[in-house]
């Protein structure tokens, strides 16, 4: 079969087309062929040597967490799916999945039906930036009822599902940060105030917020504690910052946590669920095909994809 293949980390990680043997499911496993997989800055970042990188096995090795196909074959007791099932899956993480391939094998447990109201491009990219908003927003163990949620980086994969799921999840008040051009976007989407970050202290008049979605990290993650109450709580998405973020928090006695998103199939297809029967929409920055990898890897890398890039593999 095609795949991306990556024979060594480099900054910026460039993946080569080539051949490689087609996997074969184990005991509770499906192989997919895939149709269609979306990327992530999960995908760059590994291919610079950071994230799960040693996780990853020996070179040549082929990135990609998420992706929306066909089932090819099943594996013992895997009772669930037959093939011709279409499906789509977040895999593995961070061990590998190797989704930007033709075929990619993955567990019951990691994929959901896919809906027949959804497009292959839709499904193959709402499974990690959704489940990660899904999991840091709705299933976190908070309640969103009448809240005021602050999402930074609501443009991007995960924060513009997350703008839908916090107000699909009783959130009073959802306000996010973006660059002006994307406001009347993302206020269409649900948010109730956008503010735009290249405006200097852009928080400033935004109030005090109980739950704020950090998609940024660093400096930026830790210059918006001011917005959160005291009593409030704020989730940190990119690892790398995380402490820095925690730290600044507890030295203004405030509370702030990481999160690792994981596969969940439920999960998925209560999310799969929402968006076919339209309660959350996923926006598509711009498909390529699987040899136009890199491309689409320097789109995600510039840190201004609109909502979600995604690679089509087969049909
Ligand atoms: N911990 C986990 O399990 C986990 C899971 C998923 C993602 N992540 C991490 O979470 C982060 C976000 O992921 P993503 O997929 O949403 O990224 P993304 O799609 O690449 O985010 C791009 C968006 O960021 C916006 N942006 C850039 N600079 C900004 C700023 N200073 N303030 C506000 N928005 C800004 C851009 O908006 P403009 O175009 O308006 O500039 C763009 O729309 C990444 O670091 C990713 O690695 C972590």
């Amino acid at each position: 079969m095609q795949a991306m293949l990556l024979n060594a980390f480099a900054n910026p990680a460039l993946f080569e087309l080539g051949e490689v043997a087609k996997p074969s499911p184990g005991p509770g496993q499906v192989l997919i062929r895939n149709v269609a997989a979306g990327i992530n800055p999960i995908d760059w970042k590994t291919g610079t040597g950071g994230g799960p990188a040693a996780l990853q096995g020996d070179f040549p090795i082929i990135l990609g967490w998420e992706c929306a196909g066909v089932v090819e074959a099943v594996g013992e007791n895997c009772k669930a799916y037959n093939p011709g099932d279409q499906v789509l899956g977040f895999l593995n993480f961070p061990n590998p999945a190797r989704c930007l391939a033709e075929y990619v094998v993955a567990d019951m447990s990691h994929i959901c039906p896919k809906p027949a109201a959804l497009s292959f491009i839709e499904a193959g990219a709402i499974p990690l930036a959704g489940i990660t908003a899904w999991q840091a927003l709705a299933l976190g163990g908070h309640d969103l009822t009448g809240k005021r949620v602050l999402i930074l980086a609501g443009a991007g994969g995960v924060g513009h599902l997350a703008i839908q799921i916090a107000k699909l999840h009783g959130a009073e008040h959802v306000a996010t940060t973006a660059s002006a051009a994307r406001h009347q976007l993302l206020e269409s989407l649900g948010a109730d105030a956008c503010y735009d970050y290249h405006e200097t202290d852009c928080l400033a008049t935004a109030g005090q917020f109980d739950l704020i979605l950090d998609g940024m990290g660093g400096q930026v993650g830790i210059d918006c504690l001011t917005a959160l109450a005291t009593d409030g709580l704020l989730i940190t998405l990119p690892s790398v910052t995380a402490d820095a973020v925690i730290a600044a928090a507890e030295a203004q006695g405030k509370q702030a946590q990481g999160i690792r998103a994981n596969p969940n199939g439920n999960q998925l297809r209560a999310l799969a669920k929402a968006l076919a029967e339209g309660d959350i929409k996923v926006l598509i920055e711009r498909t390529y095909t699987l040899d136009q990898l890199n491309q689409a890897m320097d789109l995600s890398r510039s840190g201004h994809a609109q909502g979600k890039i995604v690679i089509e593999i087969g049909n």
